[in-house]
């Protein structure tokens, strides 16, 4: 049986107050119903704090500490944006280009687990209009993102890693996209079990089993094999931030760090001096 998209909560409400968007009570509510269903929350009429999208993602404060409070002069890349909150977020505090990209995969799952049809990116285009946002927006798989011709300082990736049938190839393509020092913030989907938690073991959960009828949620990380992955991938290190458990979900933020060119040749130089 298909699920009733629900109200936001006052969880994702905060998280939508932090980006304010100033659009006049009617206009907001015929951006509201443009859209016919929202992945994240907005808060629509800043100053009277009552019109938000009712976005269906349920709390996403645990992320928040984890996002710098300033991007000036960065560019960023916001992978698997939906609706684009943390790419108008990155805006709002200085970014000075910002480009979010998404497969729209998520049509599939919004389809399946509330039988709701959207065309895509129409969220991201009904914000981005409504703040006069010079945020940019592409249907792009995140595997083909060195289409975009372009690095980033800081790169998004929230909610797709486990979404991804080659984790460790999403993660070798987001490096290849980064500049010199450049990071990724990654969230993505945890395991609760213990031996799990502890090891570097990539726990492949079943269909549907995370949300019903949402049969895309494919992997559960723990901080050891993000490491190692990060490894893999060229990355300095995985910086892990937190592992909360939210609504009975558990997630795992933290940050790649790309290394500089400077660490890399004093790597390789150590590298070949023992080998
Ligand atoms: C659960 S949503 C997360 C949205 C947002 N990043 C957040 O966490 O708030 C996952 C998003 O990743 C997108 N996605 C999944 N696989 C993708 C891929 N290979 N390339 C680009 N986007 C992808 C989905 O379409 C969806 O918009």
């Amino acid at each position: 049986m298909r699920e009733k998209p629900p109200r936001p909560t006052a969880a994702e409400r905060a998280v939508a107050d932090l980006l304010p968007i100033n659009a006049d009570p009617e206009a907001a509510r015929k951006l509201i119903g443009r859209v016919p269903l929202w992945f994240h929350t907005f808060n629509l009429d800043h100053s009277a704090k009552d019109l938000y999208t009712p976005g269906v993602a349920r709390d996403h404060r645990y992320r928040i500490p984890a996002i710098p409070e300033d991007f000036s002069g960065l560019s960023v890349l916001d992978v698997g944006a939906f609706d684009g909150f943390y790419a108008f977020l990155a805006e709002h505090r200085g970014a000075r280009r910002v480009v979010a990209i998404d497969n729209e995969q998520y049509r599939a799952w919004v389809r399946s687990r509330w039988g709701v049809e959207l065309e895509g990116g129409e969220g991201f285009d009904a914000i981005r209009q409504q703040l006069g946002s010079r945020a940019e927006y592409r249907r792009l798989d995140a595997f083909e993102m060195e289409r975009l011709e372009e690095r980033f300082d800081f790169v998004f990736c929230f909610g797709i890693l486990h979404r991804v049938e080659n984790p460790l190839g999403l993660l070798r393509a987001m490096r290849a996209c980064l500049n010199e020092g450049g990071r990724v913030l990654l969230e993505t989907y945890g395991v609760t079990e213990p031996e799990l938690k502890e090891s570097s073991a990539i726990r492949v959960y079943g269909r549907g089993e995370v949300y019903a009828g949402d049969d895309y949620v494919f992997w559960g990380f723990s901080p050891a094999g993000l490491d190692e992955l990060a490894a893999h991938a060229g990355y300095e290190s995985f910086e892990l931030f937190d592992t909360p458990l939210i609504d009975g979900h558990p997630r795992l933020i933290g940050t790649l760090v790309a290394a500089s060119a400077s660490a890399a040749a004093r790597r390789a130089r150590g590298f070949s001096d023992s080998h």
